[in-house]
């Protein structure tokens, strides 16, 4: 409880479009969903303006998320421009990779150095069961272009699907003892349907498990503005291991991020559908100060709240769009 007051609220992940070129089996209601329209989606100007806002509230590190953030226009320029914010310490970036080896050189000279690139298996013909494409050689294609230019830390997110690829951990984690690379293992949240959850979800504590073939985990101590991942080194690998446990082991009372979606909502947690909208404030003329203020309310609100109710769910949450309010 007292860490949870303590905590500062120093990290905002914003999602710069709901448009996405993969089709991740427990990303979304893909039948269902409908792209926002065109207006509805923050202009570069006012993300740029959001962001220099969240600066003044306490942020001090921004993640680009989407759907896929390389699929829109003018990235790169936007990239560098919230580089130069004041007060912003790190830009990073989450993407599926799909077309990093043509953008990573820009993404790079934008000062992007955190990416985050999301694999969940290493087989051709699972890739294209999972994503509904064909671009695993070039998500390869992408790593090593990033790895070569120098992105520090490079992390590659793995969602853990039960009878899906859950044979492959022990070949994925294999990757950081290869590569300087952080690999992370992600529980499944419950985004599409209740039953498909039940039946994919594996635990954390079952992978890690499963790995420990590979030698003791020694446990890394946390940076002040790191993410959900408890990270671990492992004997003889250049990189290192991370493990998400959303579902199990919720990290929420040291969680230090807020989000924003496509669409300008601010959301304290990305589990409970409680949002503050900042897109009619920003186009209706709303002050810095007032825009502030709403910065202030979505910290405060998240202050209030040590837990989210997922794992004790009966049904899975309507409105948990990965593809808009961004993983
Ligand atoms: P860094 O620590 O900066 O690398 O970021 P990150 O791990 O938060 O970023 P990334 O976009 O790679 O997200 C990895 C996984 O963590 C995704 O599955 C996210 O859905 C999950 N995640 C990120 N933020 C939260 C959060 O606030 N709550 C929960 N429950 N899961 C989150
Ligand atoms: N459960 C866990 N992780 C998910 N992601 C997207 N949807 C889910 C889900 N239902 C992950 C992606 C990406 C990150 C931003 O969020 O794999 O790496």
């Amino acid at each position: 409880m007292e860490e949870a007051a303590s905590r500062q609220i120093n990290y905002l992940r914003m999602s710069i479009t709901d448009r996405c070129n993969l089709r991740c089996v427990y990303c979304t209601y893909w039948k269902e969903w409908q792209k926002q329209p065109a207006a509805e989606i923050l202009r570069y100007e006012e993300l740029l303006r959001l962001a220099a806002v969240a600066v003044e509230a306490g942020v001090r590190k921004v993640r680009i998320t989407g759907g896929e953030p390389l699929v829109r226009r003018g990235l790169v320029g936007f990239l560098q421009k919230l580089n130069r914010l004041p007060g912003i310490d790190q830009v990073c970036l989450t993407t599926n990779g799909v077309l990093l080896r043509e953008l990573a050189p820009d993404l790079y000279n934008a000062g992007v150095r955190h990416l985050n690139v999301s694999l969940d298996t290493l087989k051709r013909d699972r890739y294209r069961r999972i994503t509904g494409s064909d671009n695993l050689p070039a998500v390869m294609a992408g790593l090593r272009q990033a790895a070569s230019l120098g992105f520090h830390p490079l992390k590659i997110n793995c969602v853990v699907l039960r009878g899906i690829n859950d044979d492959e951990v022990l070949d994925i984690a294999r990757l950081a003892r290869e590569y300087p690379l952080q690999v992370r293992f992600i529980e499944l949240m419950p985004t599409t349907s209740q039953p498909w959850w039940q039946r994919h979800f594996l635990s954390m504590a079952e992978v890690r498990r499963r790995l420990a073939v590979l030698g003791p985990l020694e446990p890394l101590t946390r940076e002040a503005t790191a993410g959900p991942a408890r990270n671990f080194r492992v004997p003889g690998f250049q990189g290192e291991l991370g493990f998400i446990s959303p579902m199990s082991e919720h990290h929420c009372p040291t969680c230090n991020r807020l989000r924003l979606s496509s669409d300008g909502k601010i959301r304290p947690c990305l589990l409970e559908s409680q949002e503050l909208d900042l897109k009619e404030p920003l186009r209706q003329g709303g002050s810095d100060s007032f825009i502030g203020f709403l910065f202030q309310e979505a910290i405060r609100l998240k202050h209030r709240k040590t837990s989210h109710s997922l794992p004790c769910m009966g049904s899975c949450p309507q409105d948990l769009s990965m593809v808009s309010i961004g993983g």
